[in-house]
């Protein structure tokens, strides 16, 4: 693929970049997508939240977290305090991976290591338009997003990150807290158990924040 790089404009506000990202045709992923769903929330967030790529719901939508497991972040925030005015919520991967049907369900498979590649100057662009201090890794897909294919969430979760050497960000966020993803607390036979250890991460996250 060719990377998104051509496609993300030199001045990269977050509205700028909202209508960009719907021309980008840097993997193939936006032929079987609705639309492109950029991240959403404060500009001056002090917290990004990272997930793996829009689902069905938020593939239709074009916002990011408005399905199931959305919800269950939704709740999961605010059982940790940590307010929701002060997020910024975004995926990794920017366009829904068709996968096939279940009924009226359509579903999606998660993107390969070189869809995340290549959407990468997406996320650069909002880590640099937004400037949050922290950013909450939610889930296999986002970790391997920022710290390569070895991240496993079971090694990381629960604690405070160094965000990686490298790369052009003009300010690294000063954190990063690593947890599971929403989707596999909904999916999960333990999920009390599940859910519990997701919102102790997060007030990790909510301790640092202060
Ligand atoms: N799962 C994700 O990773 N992101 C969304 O936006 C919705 C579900």
């Amino acid at each position: 693929f060719p990377g998104a790089e051509r496609w993300v404009p030199a001045e990269a506000t977050l509205p700028a970049l909202r209508e960009a990202v719907q021309t980008c045709r840097g993997c193939d992923l936006y032929r079987d997508a609705t639309q492109a769903v950029m991240g959403s929330g404060e500009q001056d967030a002090a917290v990004m939240l990272l997930g793996e790529q829009p689902g069905d719901r938020e593939d239709l939508a074009g916002e990011p977290f408005v399905g199931p497991a959305g919800r269950l972040l939704d709740r999961a925030l605010a059982d940790a305090g940590i307010d929701p005015g002060d997020t910024y919520v975004t995926n990794a991967v920017k366009h829904f991976r068709f996968a096939g049907r279940r009924g009226k369900q359509r579903i999606h498979k998660s993107p390969g290591r070189a869809h995340v590649l290549a959407c990468q100057p997406w996320l650069d662009a909002e880590l640099e338009a937004v400037r949050p201090r922290g950013v909450v890794i939610l889930g296999g897909t986002a970790g391997k997003a920022v710290y390569g294919p070895a991240y496993k969430v079971g090694e990381q979760r629960g604690r405070l990150l160094e965000w990686p050497a490298g790369g052009h960000l003009a300010r690294r966020p000063e954190w990063a807290l690593a947890t599971v993803h929403p989707s596999a607390v909904l999916r999960s036979r333990e999920r009390d158990e599940m859910y519990a250890g997701f919102v102790a991460d997060l007030r990790v996250a909510a301790d640092v924040l202060g």
